[in-house]
């Protein structure tokens, strides 16, 4: 039984060139094309999937380092058909312009709803233990790792606050 990868819950085999990062096995082994190469040196986010739930860059790491991982990419989160509610929420708030950094951002902000909703403190965080308001400074720390050329921040920011406000409460 040959090692593999859940990809949006379905099984992949590990590639044999250990070399491979997991942006590269997403995107060249499994066929999934949402997830972007920026600037393949942990820079700019547009790679940023999740894995068991939690961000990452996709260009730092290995694909062989996931053994027995689940990672969710954008195509995980909602279709066209059936949008996630922060996709609607990009949509509604006309949060991308090129829309290259666009899978990152919102896989970054998936995340975000969740980190928030758990207390996980950031550097905006007041304290360390009190309870995490989706505050705008708060939204834009934990969405610093995620650049866009096109300089859509301000749309995106509103998109990611309505959502989590909802989330939140
Ligand atoms: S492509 Fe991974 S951070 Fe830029
Ligand atoms: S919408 Fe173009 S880089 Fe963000």
């Amino acid at each position: 039984m040959p090692a593999t990868i859940s990809v949006n819950s379905a099984e992949f085999p590990i590639p044999e060139d250990p070399r491979t990062t997991l942006l590269d096995f997403l995107r060249e082994h499994v066929g999934l094309t949402g997830t972007k190469k920026g600037c393949d040196h942990g820079q700019c986010g547009a790679c940023t999937v999740l894995v068991n739930g939690v961000r990452i860059n996709s260009c730092l790491s290995l694909a062989a380092m996931h053994e027995g991982d689940a990672v969710t990419t954008i195509e995980g989160l909602g279709t066209s058909d059936a949008p996630s509610a922060l996709q609607r929420a990009f949509v509604a708030h006309d949060a991308f312009q090129c829309g290259y950094c666009t899978p990152g951002q919102i896989c970054s902000a998936t995340a975000l709803l969740d980190e928030i909703a758990n207390d996980w403190p950031s550097d905006a965080s007041g304290s360390l233990e009190d309870r995490i308001t989706a505050t705008d400074d708060e939204i834009r720390e934990r969405m610093s790792g995620n650049l866009c050329r096109c300089g859509a921040y301000a749309n995106i920011l509103a998109a990611i606050r309505e959502v989590a406000r909802e989330h939140r409460t």
